[in-house]
């Protein structure tokens, strides 16, 4: 039989200050393969052991930015290239809505990437035995000792030299360890992996077996279990391959009064009277509509005065004789109807809301157009 192969020589300490000693007077000594283990992070620790700064941060920031580009840009063909959907007027890459998702996989890629990288690097997956596994020493300090150990592979390795040294710091139960004699388990056994297959392919057969049928088990399917038609999908019953059917032509929805003067001149409306009086609540429910629905091309003071910068034609000023003359039934028409460029707004505003704006453009025009007896004082 081979001689065992050394691993390395440690010792035990009772305190965190002997400990942090002896990792000072190790880095003294010359000795840089060395390690030191504690039951919790000893605060000092590798500023006496003389330990530089992890370089795993820079493996954390590179599969970090990784993520984030892999989000980004996934996001970016699927919204812009493959496939483009107007989605409330927005541009295809309206880059702000793609910040959470590629926040959120960044981190998950950080923090999954970070965990990976420590298995495989330090822990040399996958190997999965270490010389200190059970171990009088490593039962110790995952209790309440604390324990330092050179390795065979530091330059200045002597045994005699460093029991010596141990023992000048303090230490008991100094102890040899040797490479594990056993062969670690290969993960990459082919019995090991086909169990894994077995027991995949078990555990996902029973779980759908489970939440699919088992609990799901219905006493008669025929309401669950029906013709439809899904969302996106073609409908093989018309010709059009559309499952909503247009309503015939006249329909007239639920709750729904349709405008008799649809799409007629406006001389045939002279004749209607704004139902709503002409009071302070009116006119200041009329104010809030105007300015809402009105005001971004007609301006605050009907001048026409618009505020869309040229993406839209200008409107006329609401004070010329021809609006003012208007009965309130002419400019209601404009509003339900719409007239020319000027879209119909009988889909936005109720129909008590648009007598209501009538009366506010009067009093607009009024402000504009007072006449003497405006300036008596009422008796
Ligand atoms: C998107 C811009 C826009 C909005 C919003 C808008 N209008 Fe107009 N409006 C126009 C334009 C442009 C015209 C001129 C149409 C034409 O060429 O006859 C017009 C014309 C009119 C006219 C007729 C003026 C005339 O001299 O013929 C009236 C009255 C009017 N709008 C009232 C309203 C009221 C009331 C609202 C709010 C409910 C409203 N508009 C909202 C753009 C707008």
């Amino acid at each position: 039989m081979d001689a065992k192969k050394i691993y390395s020589i440690g010792g035990l300490f009772d305190t965190p200050d002997s400990i942090t000693h002896a990792a000072e007077a190790a880095v003294k000594e010359g000795y840089t393969k060395f390690d030191v283990n504690t039951p919790y992070p000893v605060h000092g620790m590798e500023r006496a052991m003389k330990l530089k700064p992890s370089l795993i941060g820079y493996a954390t920031l590179f599969i970090g930015l990784s993520g984030a580009a892999f989000a980004f840009l996934f996001m970016y063909w699927v919204s812009v290239m493959d496939y483009p959907l107007i989605i409330g007027g927005k541009p295809f890459f309206s880059w702000p809505a793609f910040v959470p998702i590629t926040f959120e996989v960044t981190v998950l890629s950080a923090a999954v990437g970070t965990v990976a990288v420590l298995i495989a690097l330090f822990f040399k997956f996958p190997n999965n035995a270490h010389p200190l596994h059970d171990t009088n020493y490593m039962k110790n300090v995952s209790s309440d000792k604390f324990g330092l150990n050179v390795a065979v592979i530091d330059p200045l390795f002597d045994e005699n030299k460093i029991r010596e040294f141990l023992s000048r710091e303090g230490a008991h139960d100094i102890e040899v360890f040797y490479e594990p004699e056993k062969k670690p388990v290969n993960v990459f056994d082919k019995r090991f992996l086909g169990l894994l297959v077995v027991v995949a392919i078990v555990t996902a057969g029973v779980t759908y077996f489970t939440l699919n049928k088992l609990i799901y088990m219905q006493p008669f399917t025929w309401m669950g279990v029906q013709d439809r038609l899904s969302a996106q999908s073609q409908n093989v019953m018309f010709d059009d391959g559309f499952g909503m059917r247009t309503p015939v032509e006249g329909t007239v929805a639920r709750g729904f009064t349709p405008y008799e003067f649809k799409g007629q001149p406006d001389s045939v409306v002279k004749n209607m009277s704004n139902p709503l009086p002409f009071t302070k609540e009116v006119i200041e429910k009329g104010k809030s509509r105007f300015d809402t629905y009105c005001s971004p091309c007609h301006g605050y003071y009907g001048k026409g005065d618009s505020r869309l910068n040229g993406q839209f034609p200008n409107p006329p000023t609401l004070h010329s004789d021809k609006v003012r003359n208007w009965s309130d039934g002419n400019i209601y028409h404009v509003i339900t109807n719409g007239q020319n460029v000027m879209p119909s707004y009988a889909k936005q505003i109720s129909r008590d809301d648009r007598w209501a704006i009538i009366h506010y453009i009067r009093v607009l025009q009024r402000s504009l157009n007072a006449k003497d007896t405006d300036l008596e004082t009422k008796k």
